[in-house]
C-alpha cells in the first residue's frame, strides 16, 4: 500500500546524515532537533504552537486530558475512523456519543452532530479522514453556538488545506481548539517509528500540554499537572525535519495519483470514487473506492491473486466492537458506517508509484468489472 523503501531510496543520503549526527551528539530526549522540528511545522502548519509527543494516539490523549473534562462529560466523534480517536474518550471516563459519516467525503456529518448535542455535550472530535477536511466552518459555529471544545484528529491529513466561505485558508489542524497529528510511517509526514503531535493558537493550552507531554513538570523536580511521558525521540525528529521539507512535493504525487486513477475508473458505473469536497484540498493519505453492488470483497480477493494489495479501512463500525459494547448501540443506529464497512476499498497510494504499477492496478480492476459484469 505503500512503498518506504522507494522513498528512502530518494532520500536516504539525507536521513542518514540526520541519524549521524543524533548519535554523535547523543542527545536523545529532548535533543535541539526536537525544538528546531516543532519550530519548522509550526512554520509550515501556519500554527502559534507545535508540541510534539510519543504518538498519535497520545497527542489525541493530551488534548483530552487539558481540556479539564470530567467523567460522564460528552465527548462526540464520528462511527467511521480509527480505534484511536474514540479510545482515549473512553479511557478518561468521558460519554463517547457516536455518530454517523457523511456517506459522501466519508467525514463526520455535521446534521447528526447537531441532533446528538445534549446539554452534557463538552466536546466535537471531528477527523479529517484519508486525507480530505471535515467541514470546520460548519463544526466550529456549531462549537461556538453550544460553547464546546473541538478537538481536530488530523492524523491522516498533514498538509491538507481547509478553506473558508471567505477564501481564507488554514491547514487541517490548526482551526479547532487543539488538532493532534499521528507521523506513523505510512502517515503523509511519517518518521522511522512512532511519532505525533499537536497544534494549538492558545498560549495557555500549549503550555499547559508541553507540561503535561512530559510528567506535568512546571520547573524540574515540580509538578503542577498529573501527566504521562510522552516525547518524541530525536532520532524521529531529526528524520522528520528531513521529510518535512519534501511534503508539499509527496502530496503533489499523491494527488496525481488520485487523478489518474479517478480518470481510468470514470466510466466504471459500480465503482464511486472518492468526494473531492470544495471546502478542501485532498492530500489522498487513502484512495477510498466504494463498490457497489456487494462486489468489494470478491474484487478485494481477485485483485490479491494478482499481488495487488488493498485494505479496508474500516471493516467493522466502531459501536459493534466488542470492547465498546457498553455504549449500548443497536447493530442497525449507524446505516452510513455499516454501509461503508461493506463498500469501502483503499487501493494502494503514495507518493513513488511508477506508471507500470499504476496501469496494471487500473487495468486489472477494468477487466474484473469486463469479467463480472
Ligand atoms: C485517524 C487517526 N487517529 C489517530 C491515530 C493514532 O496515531 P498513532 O498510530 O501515531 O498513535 C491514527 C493512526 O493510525 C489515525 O489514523
Amino acid at each position: 500500500m505503500v512503498d518506504l523503501k522507494a522513498q528512502y531510496e530518494k532520500i536516504g543520503p539525507e536521513i542518514d546524515s540526520a541519524i549521524k549526527s543524533v548519535l554523535e551528539s547523543t542527545a536523545f530526549i529532548k535533543g535541539p532537533d526536537v525544538k528546531l522540528f516543532e519550530e519548522e511545522l509550526q512554520r509550515y502548519m501556519g500554527v502559534r504552537h507545535v508540541i510534539s509527543c510519543a504518538n498519535g494516539t497520545d497527542a489525541l490523549h493530551l488534548a483530552m486530558m487539558v481540556l479539564g473534562l470530567r467523567p460522564g462529560d460528552e465527548v462526540i466523534t464520528t462511527n467511521f475512523t480509527f480505534i484511536a480517536t474514540v479510545e482515549v474518550v473512553a479511557l478518561l471516563g468521558l460519554k463517547l456519543v457516536l455518530v454517523d459519516p457523511d456517506p459522501g467525503t466519508f467525514n463526520i456529518s455535521v446534521d447528526s452532530i447537531k441532533k446528538a448535542i445534549t446539554p452534557r455535550t463538552k466536546a466535537i472530535v471531528p477527523v479529517h479522514l484519508f486525507g480530505q477536511c471535515a467541514d470546520m466552518e460548519k463544526i466550529m459555529a456549531i462549537a461556538k453556538e453550544h460553547d464546546l471544545f473541538v478537538v481536530e484528529d488530523a492524523a491522516q491529513a498533514t498538509g491538507a488545506d481547509y478553506i473558508f466561505s471567505d477564501c481564507t485558508v488554514k491547514k487541517a489542524g490548526t482551526i479547532g481548539h487543539i488538532g493532534t497529528t499521528s507521523f506513523f510511517p505510512s502517515k503523509n509526514l511519517g518518521c522511522y517509528g512512532d511519532g505525533g503531535a499537536l497544534y494549538t493558537n492558545d498560549d495557555n493550552l500549549a503550555m499547559k500540554l508541553r507540561s503535561i507531554a512530559n510528567h506535568g513538570m512546571k520547573e524540574r523536580y515540580h509538578y503542577s499537572d498529573i501527566g504521562v511521558n510522552s516525547r518524541l525521540d530525536t532520532l524521529q525528529a531529526a528524520i522528520l525535519r528531513v521529510k518535512l521539507k519534501y511534503l508539499s512535493d509527496f502530496n503533489n504525487a499523491r494527488k496525481n495519483v488520485a487523478d489518474f486513477y479517478d480518470e481510468a475508473f470514470a466510466g466504471c458505473l459500480s465503482l464511486i470514487l472518492p468526494e473531492r469536497s470544495a471546502y478542501s484540498t485532498h492530500i489522498f493519505h487513502q484512495y477510498t473506492l466504494k463498490v457497489k453492488n456487494g462486489k468489494r470483497d470478491e474484487l478485494k480477493k481477485y485483485l490479491e491473486s494478482l499481488k495487488i494489495p488493498t485494505m479496508v479501512y474500516y471493516p467493522g463500525p466502531l459501536h459493534l466492537q466488542e470492547a465498546y459494547k457498553n455504549l449500548g448501540y443497536g447493530e442497525n443506529d449507524f446505516p452510513v458506517s455499516s454501509a461503508l464497512c461493506r463498500e469501502v476499498l483503499s487501493l494502494p497510494m503514495h507518493p513513488d508509484m511508477e506508471q507500470e504499477q499504476l496501469d496494471f492496478i487500473t487495468s486489472s480492476i477494468i477487466k474484473f468489472y469486463d469479467k463480472t459484469a
